[in-house]
């Protein structure tokens, strides 16, 4: 066989690929906590978002990172905003995470908030706030990459809301 003919004939085998459907349900075996992304726009429209793709970045400098979805209505304010905050939920806020994940003219309906730096509502019985300023901002893909700079934190000894195969659960230890 010349090598003409190998070339034709020995196709190198087609990359493995994803399927949509399976990568999604792959990515939602790893548990991860819930968070609502807050922030507020100069003009004073507060804008929150339920994110589950929240995690640390550095200790020192002090560094968070999420990523929002391009196609997100919210975009625009996280995208202006030179601040935000990360809510991380509570185990009896599971309504909170749903409210916050759908579309809405006022999410913040009947929700209790606080006024953290910038004005940036805080959700108040959260088991953390975590308070950034905007850092960087990089494209991901269909999300835009959103890295904070932690300037003030407090925390509660509530158990976390956890997200795991598409449903909400609780934490318990193994001992
Ligand atoms: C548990 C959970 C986690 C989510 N995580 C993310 C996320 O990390 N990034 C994202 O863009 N959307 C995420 N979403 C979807 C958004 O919350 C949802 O699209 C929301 O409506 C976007 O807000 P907006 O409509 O005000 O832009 C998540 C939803 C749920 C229920």
């Amino acid at each position: 066989m010349n090598s003409l003919h190998a070339m034709k004939t020995s196709h190198p085998a087609p990359p493995p690929g994803v399927h949509p459907t399976e990568y999604r349900s792959v990515l939602g075996r790893f548990a991860t906590g819930v968070t609502v992304m807050t922030t507020v726009c100069p003009q004073g429209r507060r804008a929150g978002v339920t994110v589950s793709s929240f995690n640390t970045l550095s200790l020192d400098p002090p560094l968070v990172l999420w990523s929002l979805a391009l196609k997100a209505p919210s975009l625009s304010v996280f995208r202006d905003a030179g601040r935000f905050a990360v809510n991380i939920l509570a185990e009896d806020q599971a309504e909170l995470a749903l409210q916050f994940a759908r579309g809405s003219d006022d999410k913040f309906l009947g929700v209790a908030t606080t006024e953290g730096l910038g004005g940036v509502p805080l959700i108040q019985g959260a088991v953390a706030h975590i308070e950034c300023e905007m850092e960087r901002r990089d494209d991901g893909g269909d999300h835009e990459l959103y890295i904070g700079r932690t300037v003030r934190t407090n925390s509660s000894d509530r158990h976390p809301l956890i997200f795991a195969k598409g449903r909400f659960g609780q934490f318990t230890t193994l001992s």
